[in-house]
């Protein structure tokens, strides 16, 4: 009986265990995300309503691509259909011009998942 309780509790601690390890790569790390945003910031403010080179990010989350009125977008991104969440937000960064072809942001992509996680814990953070 004792010996059936004791296997059950070490049973239950990995399953928390795997979970908590689970959870805690979702979702990144927003303090290590705030100096991924430097790769972003010359072209992104985070101030509402305030554009340069790119539009501003504020409340990007949520958000359907290519919306903002004041924003002169590209049509590949207009008409991309994409409305901005954590999932699509990571392809896109991942590799901008694979997941929208021809759109008009000069940028790369930055490869490394866990640097992706913690740049879109930031922008969670920072904007909600
Ligand atoms: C050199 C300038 C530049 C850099 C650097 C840059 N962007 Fe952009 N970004 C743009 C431009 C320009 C657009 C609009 C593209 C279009 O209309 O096709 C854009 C569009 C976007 C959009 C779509 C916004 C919307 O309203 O639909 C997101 C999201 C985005 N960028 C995120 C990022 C993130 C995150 C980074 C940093 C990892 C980044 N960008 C780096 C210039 C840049």
């Amino acid at each position: 009986m004792t010996g059936q309780a004791t296997l059950a509790s070490r049973l239950i601690g990995a399953v928390a265990l795997v979970a908590m390890a689970g959870a805690a790569q979702a979702d990144g790390d927003a303090a290590r995300g705030e100096k991924k945003y430097e790769e972003c910031v010359s072209c992104h403010a985070t101030e509402r309503g305030v554009h340069g080179v790119g539009p501003s990010l504020y409340g990007v989350l949520d958000r359907k691509a290519g919306d903002l009125a004041d924003f002169r977008y590209s049509p590949a991104l207009k008409r991309s259909g994409i409305t901005w969440s954590e999932q699509s937000l990571d392809t896109f960064i991942a590799d901008p011009q694979k997941m929208v072809p021809a759109n008009r942001m000069p940028y790369a992509g930055m490869p490394d998942a866990g640097d992706r996680a913690d740049l879109i814990a930031y922008l969670r953070n920072a904007f909600r």
